[in-house]
This record gives structure tokens, sequence and C-alpha cells, in this order.
């Protein structure tokens, strides 16, 4: 019996691969690469001292992935896989929605065919799109206002008409507020391709010097200190969330839909100011306009996740920055470096 995770090389995935077969889960993946480096799984067996197969596929290759599954016993799916940058789902919805939808649904009918109705789906806080209030539970309104926040809204449609259709289906839907840090060894982490978009990568990279400084998207929010407040997540918590969810799904049948965050905001300075005192290094930064399309405050209502799959995330904002500055400053070039070694040799 094997957890098929779908986009396992990539940041969260490798993280949840580490936790999974920590806990004693045999699993498999299949990624296609497009955001991802294979080192990152050399790296998960190394930390757990376990092999694990993988396949370099794309989801929407229906065959290969019918393969995998005739290949081994599967019994329940972890679906990182997708693209997830919120400015190039603007440039190309069209990509976004080919991509994000067709992996989605040939993974869906190809577990039906191999009878696994076992998944636990990565949605987003994005879905929420303004939220009327904070914190935001799971109940809220959801009303994504970009197209890579709308493909996670219609999955999430998809995944309860399929659950309607069929009610042997087990289907947990996790909505992530702002996942950062890194495993504590330093060997795994975020690794993002180009100028990172999102903020804590955006501070480390200042921070071990291969950018300037830090441009805060608006100080005239309605907030605490004027810049944003976000609820940031650290990945372990995020991937033990997954653990508890696997414990959920196997037991129920249905839908079921948590959010995963700490409850707490911080805004962008508290943020600044927590990775100095991590890191020891002065972030430089600039105030600048607002970013379009972002939003005051965001996060979660935590009660449902914590009660219903007993999971609570334990790691304060200090651990998160911790761990990112020692992976950011032990991986400076992230796994490229490697690559480009490798290419040289
Ligand atoms: P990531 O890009 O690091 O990981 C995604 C992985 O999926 C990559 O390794 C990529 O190569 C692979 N992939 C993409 N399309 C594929 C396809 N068609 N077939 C096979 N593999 C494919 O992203 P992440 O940060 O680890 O996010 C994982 C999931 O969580 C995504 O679905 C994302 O939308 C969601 N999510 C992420 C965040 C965040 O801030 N990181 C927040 C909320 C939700
Ligand atoms: C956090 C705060 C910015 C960068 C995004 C996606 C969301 C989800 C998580 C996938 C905001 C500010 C940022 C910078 C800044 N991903 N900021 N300078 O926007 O909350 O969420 O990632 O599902 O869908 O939208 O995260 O890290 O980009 O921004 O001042 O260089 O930092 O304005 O207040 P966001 P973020």
């Amino acid at each position: 019996m094997a957890i098929l995770v779908t986009g396992g090389a990539g940041y969260i995935g490798s993280h949840t691969c580490v936790e999974l077969l920590n806990a004693g889960f045999n699993i498999v993946v299949v990624d296609n690469l497009s955001n991802s480096h294979p080192e990152a799984l050399k790296r998960v067996t190394e930390l757990t001292n376990k092999s694990f197969p993988s396949y370099f596929i794309d989801l929407m290759d229906r065959d290969s992935l019918d393969h995998v599954f005739k290949e081994h016993h599967i019994d329940a799916v972890i679906h990182f896989a997708g693209l997830k940058a919120v400015g190039e789902s603007v440039q190309f919805p069209l990509k976004y929605y080919h991509d994000n939808l067709m992996s989605t649904t040939t993974l869906c009918e190809v577990m039906e065919e191999n009878n696994v109705r076992q998944l636990i789906f990565s949605s987003s806080a994005t879905v929420y799109g303004v939220p009327q209030h904070v914190p935001i539970d799971e109940n809220a309104p959801i009303g994504a206002i970009n197209p890579y926040g709308r493909t996670k809204q219609v999955i999430e449609q998809i995944l309860h008409d399929l659950v309607q259709s069929n009610p042997n289906w087990s289907v947990a839907i996790l909505r992530y507020f702002n996942p950062v840090g890194a495993h504590k060894s330093g060997r795994i982490g975020e690794d993002p391709s180009g100028v990172p978009n999102n903020l804590v990568p955006y501070i480390a990279q200042v921070a071990v010097g291969k950018l300037t400084e830090v441009s805060v998207y608006g100080k005239d929010y309605d907030t605490l200190d004027g810049t944003g407040v976000r609820d940031y997540i650290h990945v372990v918590d995020l991937a033990l969330g997954h653990l508890k969810a696997l414990l959920k799904i196997r037991a129920t049948q249905g839908v079921c839909t948590y959010n995963l965050g700490t409850g707490q905001g911080f805004s962008v300075l508290e943020m600044i100011q927590a990775f100095q005192e991590a890191s020891g290094r002065t972030i430089p930064y600039r105030i600048s306009n607002r970013r379009q399309g972002d939003i005051a405050t965001c996060y979660a209502e935590t009660t449902k996740a914590n009660t219903e799959l007993n999971w609570i995330a334990e790691r304060g904002i200090e651990e998160m920055c911790r761990d990112t500055w020692r992976w950011q400053s032990m991986n400076p070039n992230g796994y490229r470096e490697l690559a480009t070694l490798a290419q040289k040799g």
C-alpha cells in the first residue's frame, strides 16, 4: 500500500514526503519537474534514509499515469502538482486553466478507473478573495480574484461534484494560508525560479545578498503598521496537516474542507524584523506602491482543523525565519547550483 504524491519534488510536496516516510508510509512520487529539481527527492531520501519510486511524467499523460497505478498498489493520493504563480496566471490564463484543470481531472479519472478514491487536494486561502471579515472560516463566501485562484475554486467544485456522483470517494480539500520555512536540516526548502514573487523568499534572498532591498507593497493599509497582514505557516506544520487529513479520509467518506494556517497574522514589517533577528543580517527595505490585487489582512480561523483533524500549527515566526535562513544560507542558489556543477562536470 502506498500514497501517491503528485508534485512531490516541489516545495510543500518534498516536505510532506519526508513526514510521510518518517511516519512509516510507503510513497510513490509523480512530478514533471516543471517547477522543481530531482535533487529535492534525493535529499528526501538522504533525510529519511528511505528510497521510493519517482516518475518524472506529466499528470496529463494519462497512459503513463495509469501505468503508475498499475505498477503500485496506491491507496490514496496527495495532489500538490499544479501551477501556482498568481501574476503568471493573469498573463497566461489559458495555460493555468488548461494545466491545473486537465491534470486534476485526468488524475481523478485514472484514480476512478483504478478504484482509488481517497484524495487530498492542495487548495489555497486565495479562494476567499477579498474576505468580509477575519479570521476567515471555511464557510466564508469564496470568490477568487485571479485566474490561479479561480482554478482552485473550480477544482474544489469539481471534487464536490465527483463525491456527489459517487459517495465512495473521500476527499479532503486543504486551503493553505502562506507557507514559509524549510526543513530544520537546511537540506530542502523553497527554491523559486527567477525573482521570488512571495515575501519570505524575497526577504531571504536580500539577506543572503542576491537581491538589494525588499519593496514593501504599500504602507497605507488599515493594519497595525499600514503594511499587509498574512497568516504565515511553517511548511513542516503544513506537511503534518496532510498526515492528519490522510487519517481523516481513510476513516470517512464525502468531502471536507479545512483551513491550514496558524490563526495569527503578521505584517510585512514584522516579518522583515523577525528575519533580521533570525539571520543577524540587516534587511534594507523601501516602501513602494500597493501591489495590484493584494488585500490588507488575511488570517485563518483554524478551529475546524484543530478539532476535526486533531492538528495544530506549532511553529512560530522565529522558527519559520530561522529555518528559511538556514536553507537559504546553506543553498544560496537553491538546487540549481548542483545542476550547473553536474553539467560542467
Ligand atoms: P511547487 O511548484 O513547488 O510544487 C508543485 C510541483 O508540481 C512542482 O514540483 C512541479 O514540477 C509539479 N507539477 C506542476 N504541474 C505538473 C503536472 N502537470 N504534472 C506533474 N507535475 C506537475 O509548489 P508548492 O508551493 O509546493 O505548492 C504545492 C501546491 O500547493 C500547489 O497546488 C499550489 O497551488 C498549492 N498552494 C501553494 C501555496 C504556496 O504559497 N506555496 C499556497 C497555497 C496553495
Ligand atoms: C505577502 C505580503 C504583500 C512581496 C500568495 C498568493 C496566494 C498563495 C500564497 C498560492 C503581502 C507583501 C510581498 C514583496 C511585499 N499562494 N509583499 N513585498 O500575496 O498573501 O499570497 O502566496 O496559493 O495565492 O497570492 O503572499 O508572500 O506574495 O505576500 O511587501 O516583495 O507581503 O503585499 O502583503 P500573498 P506574498
